[in-house]
Parts: structure tokens; C-alpha cells; sequence
């Protein structure tokens, strides 16, 4: 049964699309039969993948009214064990779309019941709006949330909107999700900021923190745009030898 682990945030910009793509691709290095879920509209986790046909897009799009597409709506990658939900690109756009979805926040729920048994973990993207439609439905079908935290100024405070609008889901849904953990990312060794969100994380929130951090690497922000997830395309650099760390963390401690 696929432990679905869903990559939230509040705040824009702080790693979720490049953890969402690495982690999965880096479980799927390790073995693990992996399926990434693009539930943000931009569609950044599914060029990072490098798919650029929308056909799949918009079958997950239409499988919100019509059920009965599910075969249709998984993608292959460039690993053998990692496969793509691609994003509905114009979900968000199409005015008419919404209103028809009224009341089917547990779609992609009863959408992923067809294939959890296929996958050891499935691994969700979100935007920064976890109260959206596509967000809430990515919560709903998850063991567990794990949140990024950019070692910047003012982490904390979205840190806690972004566990405040978590609570409100929860109660709201009657969820059991959990926290996987909190991963710093884009650490800049030696960086006064950074060095003070490590010792403030480790200090106060030691207990939901990833003990992996994930340094700031240039080759890391040039990867969206190579199509391939940097723990394929340079195993070896500091970015990626971050992300297969966070794994190894996810699968021995079963985080997750
Ligand atoms: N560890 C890192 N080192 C350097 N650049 C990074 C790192 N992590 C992410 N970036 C870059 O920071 C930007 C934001 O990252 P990413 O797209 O993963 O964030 P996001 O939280 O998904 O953003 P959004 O909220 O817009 O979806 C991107 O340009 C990405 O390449
Ligand atoms: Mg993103």
C-alpha cells in the first residue's frame, strides 16, 4: 500500500516542487515503486520530469467528471519505478470547472484507491494555497505532510500559517494525516540567516525536523530546466546527495 506523503507550504518558493520531484525520483532510484502527483496548476513538477505533452494533464483534468479514466491519467518518467500524474494545467483557469466540483475534495482519493496497491509511495506536489481545491484534495489523500523551510528570514511565521490552515483541514475533514517532518532547505553554509533558522529549528521544533538539510546549490535551481530531476542527472553534486539523504531519513525511520 503506497505511503502518500504530500509536500505543503504556504509561502511560495521555498522547494516544494524541486523536494516533491527529487524525493520521488530518488525513492524510485532506491527501488521503490514511486508515483509523483502534479497538483499544482503550473505543472513546475511535471516539466521537471520533462513531460511536455499535456494529453495526460488533461486526462486528470477530465477525470475529475468522468471516473472512469483512471488508467489514463499516469504518465512514465525517465526512471523505470517512477511514474507522473501530470498536472491539470487549466483547472484553475476554466471558470466552468470549479463549480462542477463542488463537494469533490476526496476525488483524487477515491481516484488513487485504483493504484495506492501498485505504488510504495506516492509522492504529491502542491501550489502555495494548501486551502485550494487541488491542495485540499492532495491532503485528504495523505498519510502524512512534509513542509519545507527556506533558511530566510520570517521561516517561522510561515511555518506557523502553514500548520494553522494544516489544523483547520484537519479538523475540518476529519483526517488522521500526520507530520513526516519539516526539511530546511537552500542552507547557505556559513550564511548568518541560514545558520540562525538551523540553530532556532534545531532548538525549538528539534523533534519534527528532518535531521537532512538541504544546502543551496546552483545546479539544483538549474535542473528544473533540464527535464531530469538532479538526483538522475548529476547523482554525485551536493543537491542531489542532500535529497538521497532525506530519503534514506524517510525510509529507515519509516517517516512517512
Ligand atoms: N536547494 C536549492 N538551491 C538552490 N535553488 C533552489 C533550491 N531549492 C529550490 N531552489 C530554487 O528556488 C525556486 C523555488 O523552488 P521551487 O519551485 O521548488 O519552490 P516551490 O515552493 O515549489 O515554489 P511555488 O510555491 O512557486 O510552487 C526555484 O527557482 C528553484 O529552482
Ligand atoms: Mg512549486
Amino acid at each position: 500500500m503506497g505511503r502518500t506523503i504530500c509536500i505543503v507550504s504556504q509561502k511560495g518558493g521555498v522547494g516544494k516542487t524541486i523536494t516533491a520531484v527529487n524525493l520521488a525520483a530518488a525513492l524510485a532510484s532506491a527501488g521503490q515503486r514511486t508515483l509523483l502527483i502534479d497538483c499544482d496548476p503550473q505543472g513546475s513538477a511535471t516539466a521537471s520530469v520533462g513531460i511536455h505533452d499535456i494529453k495526460t494533464g488533461q486526462a486528470f483534468q477530465r477525470a475529475f467528471q468522468e471516473t472512469d479514466l483512471a488508467a489514463e491519467v499516469i504518465a512514465h518518467s525517465c526512471l523505470e519505478l517512477l511514474k507522473v500524474i501530470p498536472a491539470p494545467l487549466e483547472i484553475m483557469q476554466n471558470d466552468a470547472i470549479p463549480i462542477s466540483m463542488v463537494g469533490k475534495e476526496r476525488f483524487l482519493h477515491a481516484l488513487l484507491a485504483r493504484f495506492r496497491t501498485d505504488f510504495d509511495y506516492i509522492i504529491i506536489d502542491t501550489a502555495a494555497a494548501p486551502a485550494s481545491f487541488l491542495a485540499v484534495n492532495a491532503i485528504i489523500t495523505s498519510d502524512s505532510v512534509l513542509i519545507p523551510l527556506q533558511c530566510e528570514l520570517l521561516a517561522f511565521q510561515s511555518l506557523r500559517h502553514t500548520l494553522r490552515t494544516l489544523i483547520c483541514i484537519k479538523k475540518k475533514h476529519h483526517l488522521k494525516i500526520k507530520l513526516a517532518g519539516v526539511l530546511l532547505t537552500m542552507y547557505d553554509r556559513g550564511e548568518d540567516i541560514s545558520e540562525r533558522i538551523v540553530r532556532s529549528a534545531r532548538k525549538h521544533i528539534r523533534h519534527r525536523l528532518f535531521e537532512t538539510v538541504i544546502p543551496r546549490s546552483t545546479q539544483l535551481r538549474e535542473s528544473a530546466s533540464f527535464g531530469r530531476p538532479l538526483v538522475v542527472q548529476n547523482a554525485a553534486s551536493s543537491g542531489a546527495q542532500g535529497y538521497f539523504q532525506l530519503t534514506k531519513e524517510i525510509l529507515a525511520k519509516g517517516k512517512g
